[in-house]
């Protein structure tokens, strides 16, 4: 639980390679539209790009890879599409799971789990089980996932399990019951698509992370864009809120 590690308590260790990179998967539906293709197709096509993501982050030596997959927010798309894609994260559970459980990844599924059947959520609790002793890398999928419900959740469970915080809330009390507890938070956050905002993503977590954005669409995001997003994080200057010369004197 201790290993959440607060941007703004600690000044967190920059290293070369990001330990933690959070993604918004997004520009699946325009991907299969440019090719007058059925939007769900763009769906199947950005699980292959997961795949490769998730292979490159164990290369390069990445300790924790978050994944935007569904957010709190779309429920409001067409039913059919929303079956879709409930259908499609189930498939890769029972499909994926095995394979990286052999490839030493610890699943973590985040995002409010209540709104899911019951198969579904079934196969969350036995897939984070299977790999929970995993050493290697840290896969967290965000579904039904809303960065203000994350706190929301994590405000009331404080309150719950320790009432003598109402009306002295703070930070440490809080991030033991974030949703993302077990992790650092995010050095790289990348959204592809070619919005540049956040969607209620990982609103707390991404408080000093360094945003990085482009056009390439989801299911044309590849180990060569991963590298270049990466290259464009190591030329950054974190320095949570210090002076730049601070930092080199301290070199
Ligand atoms: C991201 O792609 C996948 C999900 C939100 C589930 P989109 O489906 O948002 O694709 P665009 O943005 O319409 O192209
Ligand atoms: C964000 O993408 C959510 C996911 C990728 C899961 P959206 O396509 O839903 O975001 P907006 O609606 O364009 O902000
Ligand atoms: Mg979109």
């Amino acid at each position: 639980m201790a290993l959440f590690m607060s941007s703004t308590r600690t000044i967190p260790a920059s290293t070369d390679v990001p330990r933690h990179i959070a993604i918004i998967m997004d520009g699946n539906g325009r991907w299969a539209k440019q090719r007058l293709l059925p939007r769900i197709a763009g769906h199947q096509r950005g699980v292959e790009t997961v795949r490769e993501m998730v292979k490159a982050c164990r290369q390069i030596g990445v300790e924790y890879l978050t994944l935007f997959a569904f957010s709190s927010e779309n429920w409001r798309r067409p039913a059919d599409e929303v079956s879709f894609l409930m259908q499609l994260f189930l498939k890769m559970l029972e499909r994926e799971v095995g394979k990286l459980n052999d490839n030493n990844v610890r699943l973590k599924i985040i995002g409010d789990l209540a709104r899911f059947d019951e198969q579904l959520r079934q196969y969350i609790t036995e897939a984070e089980q299977l790999t929970s002793a995993n050493d290697g890398l840290t896969l967290t999928i965000a579904a039904n996932y809303g960065g203000r419900w994350d706190i929301m959740q994590a405000v009331e469970k404080l309150w719950q399990a320790q009432p003598q915080t109402q009306g002295n809330l703070n930070d440490e009390a809080l991030e033991p019951f974030l949703s993302m507890n077990y992790a650092p938070e995010p050095d790289l956050f990348i959204r592809t698509g070619g919005e540049q905002r956040i969607s209620n993503f990982l609103l707390w977590q991404l408080a000093y992370t360094e945003l990085y954005f482009t056009d390439t669409l989801w299911p044309a995001f590849d180990r060569s864009a991963l590298d270049v997003a990466i290259q464009s994080y190591q030329k950054r200057e974190r320095r949570f809120g210090r002076t730049s010369e601070q930092l080199t004197e301290n070199k």
